[in-house]
């Protein structure tokens, strides 16, 4: 990853320190291609070309913000772990667990509560964005519906990073705001009490491109214009043919065909350039220019990304009939994360004045 914009300039952790990279990964729903180019691909081969040391988790007690049902944020959890090992994510290399397996985490997230200013959650993206929905109707309350979980999100989300004194969270621009207030959050401990966590950065990564949906806009669950990476859960029909019907609605004009046509304003095209090598490019681009159908466009793209996918969902079906096989790789890493989550809550415990009264035998 060349250009990364960091949002704080480095601090104590960089040059002689290696790079501790974490991110979190809210298992609601399932994913799609817009996804998989914009954020599982590139972490994986980020992290595999690399020597730095990385923690991936599926954030469940995040999920549950906003999602009341429990067979959703169940049945998420598996196919987004199995999503993210199928799809080439080393369990050996990377520390992966799931956030509610690190009890330490939460416990952090009450001791960091109160180091945390009431008014710097106030100011929260999310939280506004909730508070003037309310402000434009007549005779509501500002807060209704706002759950203290809904308020209190950064400050979990702080406890997840500095738990492990995390250096650089990769995450996409919504989320900077929460990386910043993780830095804040660590510094009035550091000053309260001693100098125990490290000041995060956000990585943000402006090379990687947002998949264009089947409609030309971005790709979007909330607009409803998505491919299905791997299917929805408990599929009617397979997962290859839900992506073929999802590529085969993608919008085109009603050129004809061996009527030349314009790839720069075509969403097949847009999408193929994610998977296709600079010459494929160039051979499409061609092809374009001499008139290809749109169906035969359309085909030609599903059988691109058909090539990188269908070995992955294979992996990905064997995982999702064996949730013990990922439950047991969850657990070691959860076996991992707990090493150091266990260290660090005992030393803030010990630094707010929480410790044993006397040592017993
Ligand atoms: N809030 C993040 C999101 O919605 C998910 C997340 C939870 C996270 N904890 C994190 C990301 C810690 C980075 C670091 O995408």
């Amino acid at each position: 990853m060349t250009d990364i914009v960091s949002t704080a300039p480095s601090n104590q952790s960089s040059k002689t320190v290696a790079k501790r990279i974490l991110t979190g990964i809210k298992p609601t729903g399932t994913l799609h291609l817009g996804n998989y180019v914009g954020a599982i691909r590139p972490a994986i081969e980020s992290i595999h070309n690399s020597t730095d040391e990385a923690f991936f988790f599926l954030a469940d007690y995040h999920g549950i913000i906003g999602c009341y049902d429990p067979t959703i944020i169940h049945e998420s959890t598996k196919a987004i772990a199995a999503t993210w090992l199928a799809c080439g994510l080393d369990p050996e290399r990377v520390t992966f667990y799931r956030q509610s397996d690190v009890p330490e985490i939460s416990e952090l997230a009450w001791i960091l509560n109160c180091s945390c200013a009431k008014g710097l959650m106030n100011r929260a993206h999310a939280y506004k964005a909730a508070v003037d929905i309310n402000a434009e109707k007549a005779d509501v309350d500002p807060d209704q519906g706002i759950t203290m979980g809904l308020f209190g999100y950064p400050v979990l989300m702080a406890a997840d990073i500095l738990m492990f004194n995390a250096t650089d969270v990769p995450v996409g621009r919504d989320q900077i705001q929460h990386i910043e207030m993780a830095r804040d959050i660590a510094g009035t401990f550091n000053h309260k009490y001693k100098s125990l966590f490290t000041l995060p950065s956000a990585l943000v990564d402006d090379n990687i491109p947002l998949l264009t949906g089947l409609d030309g806009r971005k790709m979007s669950k909330s607009y409803n214009n998505t491919i299905p990476l791997f299917g929805e859960l408990n599929p009617q029909v397979s997962a290859e043919k839900q992506m073929h019907k999802a590529i085969m609605k993608i919008v085109t004009n009603s050129q004809l065909p061996a009527e030349p046509k314009n790839p720069d304003d075509s969403a097949i095209f847009e999408i193929y350039k994610a998977f296709a090598t600079p010459n494929e490019i160039a051979d499409m681009r061609a092809q374009f220019a001499a008139g290809i159908g749109w169906g035969d466009a359309k085909q030609a793209l599903f059988e691109k990304i058909n090539t990188e996918i269908a070995p992955f969902r294979e992996r990905y079906q064997e995982l999702m009939a064996n949730p013990k096989e990922l439950e047991e790789i969850l657990q070691m890493g959860a076996e991992k994360a707990r090493r150091h989550s266990r260290k660090q809550l005992d030393k803030a415990r010990r630094a707010i004045g929480i410790r044993p009264l006397a040592k017993l035998k």
